[in-house]
This record gives C-alpha cells, structure tokens and sequence, in this order.
C-alpha cells in the first residue's frame, strides 16, 4: 500500500513538473513549495484552537527535512510564528480579513514548530508544538505608557465587571435570548484618577432562556448547542470606581461549529500561568456547549 501511495507520488509529481498548472499542485515537501505548508499549518492550527482568538501566520522562520530524498516526500518540519488577531473563535469573519494586534494592544505571539507530510498530494499537519507568550510588559511601556495591560484571566475584580457588563447586555438587548459567558477573551487595565479601569473582552453564548426569565433562574438556563446556537463577542469597559460599565457586543447568526477536539490532537508547548492569553499549545479542553463556564480557573498545562 505504501509503495503505491509514493510511486502515485512520484508519478504525479513528475506529472507536477511537466504541467506546472496551479490548481492542482502536488504538495512534495520541497523548499518552494514552503507556503502550501505554511497555509495549510495556519489553517489546521486554527481548526483545532477552541478558545481565544484565531491565530494568523506571520514567517517562516526555519525549514529542516528529517530526510532528503530526491523527490519523494518525507517530512519536514516548520518554524513558523503566528499571531493573535482580534477575531475570536467565534467570529465567523475569514482569516484573512481579521487583523493582528497592534503593540499598544499587546500583540501575542505563538512559535511553532509544526510537522508536515505529504498525504494523497496534499499538505498534511502530523504535529505542532507551540510557545504562545504576549509581548512584555516593558515593550509596552516603551511603545506607550498610558495604554492598559493586560491582566490574568482569572482576576476577581476584572471578572467582576464582565459580570455587570453581561447583565446590562441582556438587561437592554433587543435579542430575546438570555446569553451567557463562553469565556473572557482578553482583560486589560489602567490606573487613573478616578480608581482602576477595566477593559475586558469576552465571548457570549446563546441559552435556551429568555432574556426576562433568566435572572432569577440562571443556573438552568442551558447554552444552545450546534447549528441552534448564536455567539456573541462583546468588550465591555469600567472607568474608575464610580461610572457605570460600557458594553457593546456583536451577535454571529448561528453556524455549524464543528468538534475536532473530540479526536485529541498532540499539542505541546509553554504559556506562562496564570495565564492573560489563551495559548494555541497545550490544548485547554473545549468548552462550546458544555456546562458551566470553567473560564474562573484557566487550567495549567500537563506537565
Ligand atoms: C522548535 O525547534 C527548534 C530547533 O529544534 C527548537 O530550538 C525550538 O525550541 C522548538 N520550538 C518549540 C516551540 O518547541
Ligand atoms: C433549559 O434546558 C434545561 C436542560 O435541558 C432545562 O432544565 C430548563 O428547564 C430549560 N429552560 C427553559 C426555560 O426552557
Ligand atoms: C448544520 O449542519 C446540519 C447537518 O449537516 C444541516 O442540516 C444544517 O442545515 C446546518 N446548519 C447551518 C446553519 O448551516
């Protein structure tokens, strides 16, 4: 059966190299062929990243064969960096018009090392490990002082605000559904005069409540699942200790979100605990249409 699949590979790679036509390129690992892989890496990568923000590819920073073999395709493995851009998950927007964080905003970067074969022709993914780490407080300081940082995830007091921002949502939304937190997505924060400021991000999912009978009921309103299911992303900002807090939220017209999750999918890397972004590696367990939040306590990595 192998034989077969690499002498199909190598006749149609000699087929590739006599009829150099675009659409139907056979993937065979060579150095030129470096963004079929690269593309192929970014999409994959953000196929299986169930929280946070989608992911873009920014270079390619290293390329080594495991094997060369003239013509014939191993594997080879990638360097690419990545970064965060402000579409969430579940935004349905495409790739490629969502846009990567500016320095003021703490960019997020994520190094990959990312594993690609041949399969039937095809660029196919075996692996990726990734180091996901938000740029440092000190660069932050040097591009702009008075812009907010990032806090933990988890902080009490930030949760706090997404709390009261997500009730004046549904308190004075048109939608009749009762949402609910999927997640925060990012919490950032500053000092002024009038106490500490809050600006948190954070996804919503619809539940089978109506905004009017949920708040007295919370616990059994359940989050729609599947293609009944609308999300929101919302940013909320509180300036000070007195003002009231600010919310705008978008809502997505329900779509299929698939599971690849349900087939665990190797994924190593490092992120700093606690953590203020949502890392590509190690793989938190999917949350979409689960019980409750667990977003008070993102989980340490496996050791
Ligand atoms: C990727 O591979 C390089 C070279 O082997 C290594 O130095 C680096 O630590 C790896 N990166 C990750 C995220 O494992
Ligand atoms: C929502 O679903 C849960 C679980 O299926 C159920 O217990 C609850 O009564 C439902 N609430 C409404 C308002 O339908
Ligand atoms: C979701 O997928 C199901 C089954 O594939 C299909 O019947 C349904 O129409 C889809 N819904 C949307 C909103 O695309």
């Amino acid at each position: 059966m192998r034989e077969l699949v690499i002498l199909a590979a190598v006749v149609s790679a000699l087929h590739a190299a006599s009829l150099p036509t675009d659409t139907d390129v056979q993937y065979e690992c060579q150095e030129d062929q470096d963004n079929i892989a690269t593309l192929e890496a970014e999409s994959f990568i953000n196929d299986h990243h169930r929280h946070g923000y989608k992911f873009k590819f920014v270079s390619l920073d290293s390329r080594s064969a495991e094997e060369k073999k003239v013509r014939l395709c191993d594997t080879v493995v990638l360097g690419i960096t990545l970064e965060e851009t402000e579409c969430h998950i579940v935004n349905p927007k495409p790739l490629d018009q969502c846009t990567t964080r500016m320095e003021t905003q703490t960019k997020v970067k994520a190094k990959c090392n990312v594993t690609v074969s041949s399969v039937e022709g095809k660029a196919a993914v075996k692996r990726y490990i990734c180091d996901t780490e938000p740029a440092s407080h000190e660069i932050l300081l040097t591009k702009c002082p008075d812009c907010p940082s990032l806090l933990p995830l988890h902080d009490p007091k930030a949760l706090e605000s997404v709390k009261t921002a997500l009730q004046k949502f549904n308190k004075e939304s048109d939608h009749k559904s009762y949402f609910k937190l999927m997640e925060v997505g990012r919490i950032s924060t500053q000092w002024m005069f009038s106490g500490q400021s809050f600006f948190a991000q954070f996804a919503i999912m619809e539940t089978n409540c109506t905004n009017k009978e949920a708040p007295q009921n919370e616990e059994s309103c359940k989050a729609l699942c599947g293609d009944q299911a609308r999300y929101g992303f919302c940013k909320s900002s509180k300036f000070g200790n007195e003002e009231p807090v600010n919310v705008e939220c978008e809502i997505y017209e329900a779509q299929n979100i698939t599971h690849p999750m349900k087939h665990p999918f190797p994924c190593h890397g490092f992120v700093k605990i606690p953590p203020a972004i949502y890392p590509i590696c190690p793989f938190p367990p999917p949350r979409l249409c689960r019980g409750p939040p667990d977003f008070i306590r993102p989980r340490p990595p496996p050791q």
